[in-house]
């Protein structure tokens, strides 16, 4: 098998507490980088860039020739789904992605699960490049987008202040909204199950919109759908660890964890860290969640937010990550200096 136990990101999703916390950053390619600007300036647009192989393995592995993180992260987009599924999708410069918003139950008849694997080929040629390119110590990540948030997406046409149209389509008419997110849920397993079939040894389900939702609706909405990915993936590879990032999920973070299985939780920024070791690390590996602002501001205050986190979750299984992603304003000499803090052994005074 590609994939052993001795990787320090699969050895810590396993619930193994290592002195050194493996990690990877959300968002570790992107404009930050001087490398990735040149490319990205090569390819027509965004979504070609995703579908290349020879440039998406690229840039994957650019952060990691730098940084030698412990996890190497897929470089595409959660907004590859709907692509996949025949929803039109263009990202503007400066501006986000933008679709042709889905408005009622009518209009998702045409959205074929079936497709998903045959029209995202292309990704899974960038993660068989990525494997073989990869050492013996990082490992390889792949990723989806959680249907509850791959469907704001789809419903509002792009970014929202107040999710307005998607929360109320799925309050009102709840059969025709669950018929999506069912697609979606198909849709997911199919991808998933792909990627690890190319390569993958660990995939985290983006859920960046978890925390709008009140509760029953975070039950139905963002818990549901997730435990059904993630038993459909457990089922088939027992052996590959899920990471879950139920962004804003606040005071329901214990909830999902349980009744979903995922093997490790991603900690937004505003997760108290006490709060973590106390009542989420008895019950999956931790993974978080440095102030992506702190990486901008560097010195002093990057080394103490380091080392504060380290102390309080360094004790139980952890990976060392920011609390959502890497900001295209960041200083890559302060991922260099974030680097050289998580190689230190952890003071014990
Ligand atoms: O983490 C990585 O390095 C892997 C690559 C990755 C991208 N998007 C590349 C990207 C991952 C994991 C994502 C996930 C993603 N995409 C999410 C969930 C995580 C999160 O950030 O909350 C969401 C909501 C999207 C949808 C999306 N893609 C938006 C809203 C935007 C525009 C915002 C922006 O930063 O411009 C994108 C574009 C995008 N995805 C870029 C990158 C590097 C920037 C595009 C460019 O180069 O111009």
């Amino acid at each position: 098998m590609a994939s052993g136990p001795e990787k320090p990101l699969l050895r810590a999703l396993a619930g193994e507490r290592l002195s050194r916390p493996p990690w990877w950053l959300m968002r570790q390619a992107g404009r930050y980088l001087p490398e990735y600007r040149a490319i990205r300036s090569k390819a027509k647009d965004f979504v070609e860039l995703c579908l290349t192989p020879a440039l998406a393995a690229e840039v994957t592995l650019q952060p990691v020739r730098r940084y030698r993180m412990d996890g190497a992260i897929l470089f595409s987009d959660i907004l590859l789904v709907p692509h996949a599924l025949g929803q039109k999708l263009t990202f503007r410069e400066g501006e986000g992605p933008l679709l042709e918003p889905i408005a009622n139950s009518s209009s998702i008849a045409g959205l074929d699960p079936g497709q998903i694997v045959p029209r995202l080929e292309p990704v899974f040629e960038t993660i068989c490049r990525v494997a073989e390119s990869l050492g013996t110590q990082t490992a390889l990540i792949g990723f989806a987008g959680a249907p509850w948030t791959v469907a704001t997406y789809m419903v509002e046409g792009g970014s929202s202040r107040d999710f307005r149209q998607v929360k109320g389509w799925a309050y009102r008419d709840v059969e025709g909204f669950d018929a999506l997110i069912g697609i979606l849920v198909e849709s997911t397993i199919k991808f998933l199950t792909a990627q690890i079939e190319a390569g993958a040894e660990v995939v985290q389900l983006f859920d960046t919109w978890a925390g709008v939702l009140p509760e029953a609706a975070f039950g139905r909405l963002v818990i549901e759908p997730t435990r059904s990915i993630v038993a459909a993936l457990k089922q088939r590879f027992p052996g590959h660890p899920i990471i879950g990032f139920p962004r804003g999920a606040g005071l329901l973070y214990e909830r999902y964890i349980t009744e979903t299985g995922v093997d490790g939780i991603g900690l937004d920024t505003m997760v108290p860290a006490g709060y973590a070791r106390e009542r989420l690390q008895p019950l999956a590996t931790v993974q978080g969640n440095l102030d992506p602002i702190l990486l901008i501001t560097g010195g002093s205050l990057l080394e103490t937010g380091v080392r504060d986190l380290r102390q309080l979750l360094g004790d139980g299984p952890f990976v060392f990550n920011l609390g959502h992603g890497v900001l295209p304003e960041t200083p890559p000499e302060n991922v260099q200096a974030l680097a050289r803090l998580l190689a230190e052994p952890i003071a014990t005074t």
